[in-house]
């Protein structure tokens, strides 16, 4: 006779003794610790039924205790000490929401020395040491899980792991990083200048404790590593990227681009070639039609190109306390389910595939191939042709040519996009261009993405 599979389960042993509660330590409770305090409190019972058990956060670590007292209450351990909590023997999962990739490291080290899950949302701390503690999570069986380390409120880690598992994943690119997204918005709509809009976003919390990793690229680059290594299987390469923030991008730029049918967005792609992996953090030029253009203020947005899905692309907030719970959650909910079950039946860490996809090598800069977008100031309208002419002799197939618009302050400029071509031939044709008689002052390039199938 048919019998309900969960059913059948529920007599087995091991089952019984993986049903109590989940007792969760959590290291911090500023902006993401106190929401995921919150949420726990608030949905509750929805959380327990669909972990399958209760989770419950036993102890907190907190720097200001009297703060900490403040968000939990009395119902939660207070201790200054983090290690207590990595340590304790009635934790069964490790919450590190502290960030920094100094102690966190070896907090989380510990939780795992001590056999405990841990969930964090530090992007930053598994860029850098990732492959140490994935190694050390495997050797002891437990669950490493970090949904809220990459645009927080988009489950992208569980789509790229679970829900594409069926796929060869050909590319991944996204605005990950709020804080930019939203400086060029604001540059944009309302012609703020750089640093006004870099302080509205820090007043809203978006920017990190040090947001030169916001501006520069590099927080960006930390989600896109973890985001590589879950799409292609590679060991995570953060030293290896391309790196490039928004500290450099000029105003007539974004003018230039718009007038060209263009957005300037701070992408983060990472794309499967024949011979590696593209893995860059950097502007470019977005056709202003595009949904990713249209990824406005502080918002994620993350595209997947995959052989049997085909495009599929995912939207949401990328910061913010709640957004963060809702990842740090979905992943203790995740624990609760796996805890107890044979190690080899978990979610893989960064779904290293089985094959050799781990020798996935980065590819240089020289090497990554996109069409372009240049600026180059002359010294008289009637120099255009001029200057595609010089680019085709380098042998840069040249797309459209256009005088931009005139601007108070900004002599005569000329605009070119091309097609695709290897960023190495590129500097050089711009090399030779700058020599020109034509040319006015620097050149001005940004890879151009056309995020197609
Ligand atoms: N500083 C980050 C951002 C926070 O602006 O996206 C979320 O990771």
């Amino acid at each position: 006779m048919y019998r309900d599979p969960v059913e059948s389960l529920e007599p087995l042993h091991h089952r019984q003794a993986a049903i109590r509660t989940l007792r969760v330590g959590m290291i911090g409770i500023g902006t993401v610790g106190s929401g995921t305090f919150r949420v726990l409190a608030r949905n509750r019972a929805d959380i327990a039924a669909r972990a399958g058990r209760s989770i419950e956060l036993v102890m907190v670590a907190a720097r200001n205790l009297e703060r900490a007292a403040g968000i939990v209450g009395d119902s939660v351990a207070l201790t200054a000490d983090a290690m207590h909590v990595a340590t304790h023997p009635d934790v069964d999962v490790v919450v590190e929401v502290a960030g920094g990739t100094g102690p966190a490291r070896d907090w989380v080290l510990a939780a795992i020395a001590h056999g405990k899950h841990v969930v964090t949302a530090n992007k930053a701390l598994l860029a850098v040491h990732g492959a140490e503690i994935f190694a050390a999570a495997r050797e002891k069986g437990v669950i490493v899980a970090y949904e809220g380390a990459v645009a927080v409120s988009i489950p992208i880690i569980k789509a790229l792991r679970e829900g594409l598992a069926a796929n060869r994943i050909e590319w991944v690119a996204g605005i990950i990083n709020g804080t930019t997204n939203f400086i060029l918005s604001k540059m944009r709509d309302e012609g703020l200048d750089f640093a006004a809009a870099l302080e509205q976003a820090q007043a809203l919390g978006y920017a990190e404790a040090d947001p030169s990793f916001d501006i520069e690229g590099v927080d960006a680059a930390h989600k896109l590593t973890l985001l590589a290594a879950n799409a292609f299987g590679m060991p995570l390469r953060f030293a290896d990227a391309q790196v490039e923030g928004i500290t450099a991008l000029q105003g007539v730029d974004v003018a230039c681009a718009e007038q060209l049918g263009y957005r300037i967005k701070l992408l983060g792609v990472a794309r499967r070639q024949a011979a590696g992996v593209e893995l860059r953090v950097q502007p470019v030029l977005v056709p202003a039609a595009h949904l990713m253009a249209q990824v406005n203020g502080s918002m994620n947005a993350v595209m997947v190109k995959s052989d049997a899905a085909g495009l599929t692309m995912y939207y949401g907030a990328g910061a913010g306390s709640e957004q963060t719970a809702s990842a740090v959650i979905a992943d203790l909910v995740d624990v609760a389910r796996l805890d107890g079950v044979h190690a080899a039946q978990h979610v893989p860490h960064l779904g290293v595939h089985a094959h050799a996809t781990n020798a996935l090598a980065v590819l240089p800069r020289a090497a990554v191939h996109t069409s372009h977008y240049l600026r180059v100031p002359v010294h008289a309208l009637d120099q255009i042709q001029a200057i595609a002419a010089g680019l085709a002799e380098r042998k840069v197939p040249v797309r459209q040519v256009a005088l931009a618009a005139e601007r108070p302050g900004v002599g005569p400029q000329v605009l070119v996009l091309t097609g695709p071509v290897e960023q190495g031939a590129l500097d050089l044709a711009v090399h030779a261009l700058q020599a020109r008689a034509e040319v006015a002052g620097p050149v001005t390039t940004l890879r151009v993405e056309s995020l197609e199938g």
